[in-house]
């Protein structure tokens, strides 16, 4: 028998009815906040996620699918989805007209991780992408839109900010932190040394305790941040104070990818163990510039599908719909016009066996009609159709053409 790769995952029956409710919920919202669909391939050129989610990174350093294809380019199975959608954006020109975007996508998403719960090879995300707008309003309409998403789907979370800075306050404090870090470098892990000399911000987020320890006298960037990024993270947190959503500023949120400027941000779960981060997302200014476009702001974030659906509150499922069927085998080719004429408006399931009533009943619950049509041999001899309505149990028998 041939199973599914380590750290991919089937989607049947119950899990697929999750995804969905989850995918269209968010839809639905993301089309409130003027959203719009875009579609990106899998497969990108490697040099597309060197570049944006950096080098540096954990995701480009050690988790890329990436191979050679028959034509012998360097391609590689998208990790995540912003950098491939603002290679979309800059492909269409849209760089270069005034007004400004907003997408929304969903799909599949791979990173040669270590499988545990809540960790995937490959998972799927939904996410939302802003363009043209560099106003702080629009990061935290962004968190409002996410937080409006797990509102609907009953998820209770918690939100994490930071800012990252920009190009201007981000260059003096990298070089303060490597200052710090290089003086207690004997107590750090081999990761954090590395990443002296290659990402140090990274050393921030080190889930290594004796790391942690000797990083809480770290200089902060929040602490020097310039005018601008200042003023812009004051103005985050006072609209969510306005707004009641609670968050926490955590000062070691840094983000695994290196697009980020100022905004950063995380919603995180207490339910679903040590893969806690259900979203993700920032400000990402430079990127579109970084990738040959024309400089363009922008803002955007990723939901884990599979961390919410572990989360997810179904509403209960109420009978729909209408289970056809026939006593007599004559009666079946019957079923069909009435089938497809109630399809135009409803769920329509047809039994193909003759049963007796008591079978096609069950068969009607079964399928969680909320309507059993059936037709037995007296019915079928004289045109009409008996009809139960499964919830508020009454019974008719109509001509068939009335159904
Ligand atoms: P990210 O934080 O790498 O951000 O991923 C977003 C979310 O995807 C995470 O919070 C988590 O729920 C889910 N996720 C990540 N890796 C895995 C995994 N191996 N298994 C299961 N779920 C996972 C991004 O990808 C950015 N592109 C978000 C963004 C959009 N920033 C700006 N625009």
């Amino acid at each position: 028998m041939i199973n599914a790769l380590r750290g991919m995952k089937d989607l049947t029956f119950e899990e697929s009815q999750r995804f969905v409710y989850i995918i269209t919920t968010a839809i639905d919202i993301a089309k409130k906040y003027g959203y719009s669909y875009i579609e990106t391939p899998i497969l990108e050129e490697t040099a597309l996620f060197r570049r944006s989610v950096g080098e540096s990174s954990d995701i480009v350093g050690k988790e890329m699918y990436q191979f050679e294809d028959k034509g012998g380019n360097d391609v590689c199975m998208r990790p995540e989805g912003t950098a491939g959608i603002v290679r979309a954006f800059i492909s269409a020109k849209l760089d270069r007209q005034p007004q400004k975007y907003k997408f929304y996508y969903y799909g599949p998403m791979f990173r040669y991780e270590r499988p545990q719960k809540g960790r995937l090879r490959e998972f799927h995300q939904f996410g939302c992408e802003s363009f043209g707008e560099a106003s702080v309003y629009e990061d935290f309409t962004i968190i409002t839109m996410i937080k409006d998403i797990f509102d609907a789907l009953g998820i209770a979370c918690s939100l994490k900010i930071n800012s990252l800075g920009c190009t201007e306050c981000m260059p003096p404090y990298r070089d303060d932190l490597v200052h710090f870090l290089t003086d207690i470098e004997d107590g750090l892990c081999d990761d954090c040394v590395r990443r002296i000399g290659t990402n140090p911000i990274r050393t921030l987020d080190c889930k290594n305790e004796a790391c942690q320890a000797l990083l809480q006298g770290s200089p902060k960037l929040i602490e020097n941040l310039c005018e601008s990024c200042d003023s812009d993270f004051g103005k985050l947190t006072e609209l969510l104070n306005q707004a009641g959503i609670d968050y926490e500023v955590d000062t070691n949120l840094v983000r695994g990818l290196d697009y980020y400027s100022k905004t950063a941000f995380e919603f995180v779960s207490s339910e679903i163990g040590a893969q806690s981060a259900i979203a993700g997302g920032g400000r990402y200014d430079k990127l579109v510039e970084y990738l040959d476009g024309r400089p363009t702001p922008a803002v955007g974030f990723a939901i884990g599908i599979e961390r919410i659906m572990e989360l997810v509150k179904m509403p209960e499922s109420k009978r729909e719909g209408i289970y056809l069927g026939a006593m007599i085998p004559e009666a079946i080719n019957s079923l069909f016009p009435v089938a497809q004429r109630k399809r135009r408006e409803q769920k329509v399931t047809v039994e193909y066996d003759a049963k007796k009533l008591k079978a096609h009943l069950k068969g009607a619950d079964k399928a969680g009609a909320r309507i059993a049509a059936i037709i037995g041999e007296d019915e079928f001899s004289n045109g009409t159709i008996w009809i139960k309505d499964l919830e508020s149990k009454e019974e008719k028998t109509l001509p068939v053409e009335l159904f």
